[in-house]
């Protein structure tokens, strides 16, 4: 195979890989940032922890490789209107959209499906990403909630899946 194939297969695979969808959150000197991601995963229970990919892009970056703190606010179908509001804007106005709460000084989306505050613990550069792993020290939840999925390059609704059986 290609190394171009190679690549492109990737992002195939990746396109139709339904993908729970992320607000990540940080405030340094003052300033709120965020950016929608679907780079994530839990790493362990002992400690509670979790880690998402941040490209070296992104507004956030800087500021969450100098900040203690950063915030994982797992989307709702109900929270689509943030996901559009991120999109559309920059820097402090992505708040703009639905109730941003302070939780250890970072911005906590009221209504998200679920919000995990985390102490940044590590950080590891790779290409063009930097995985920063975060212990979790307050974590809150709504039940009930049915998660924002992003699929083949959309979000969709999970809930509105037919059933299997
Ligand atoms: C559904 C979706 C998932 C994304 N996932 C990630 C991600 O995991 N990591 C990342 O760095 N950017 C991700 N992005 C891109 C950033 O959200 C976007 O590039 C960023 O907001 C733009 O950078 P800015 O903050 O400098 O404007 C994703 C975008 C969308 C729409």
């Amino acid at each position: 195979m290609l190394e171009t194939d190679v690549l492109e297969a990737f992002q195939d695979t990746m396109r139709h890989i339904a993908a729970p969808v992320f607000a990540i959150t940080t405030r340094h000197q003052g300033q709120r940032y965020g950016i929608i991601a679907t780079a994530f995963s839990s790493v362990s229970f002992d400690p509670p922890s979790l880690l998402t990919c941040v490209n070296k892009d992104t507004s956030i970056h800087d500021p969450m490789m100098s900040a203690d703190l950063f915030c994982v606010n797992v989307l709702g179908n109900i929270n689509r209107d943030v996901a559009d509001c991120f999109a559309m804007k920059k820097g402090d106005d992505r708040f703009s959209v639905g109730e941003w709460i302070d939780q250890h000084d970072m911005p906590v989306l009221a209504n998200a499906q679920s919000s995990l505050v985390c102490r940044t613990r590590d950080r590891h550069r790779f290409g063009s990403h930097t995985i920063f792993v975060g212990e979790v020290i307050a974590a809150r939840h709504r039940d009930n909630a049915k998660p924002l999925t992003y699929y083949n390059r959309r979000y969709i609704d999970i809930s509105q899946a037919p059933d299997l059986a």
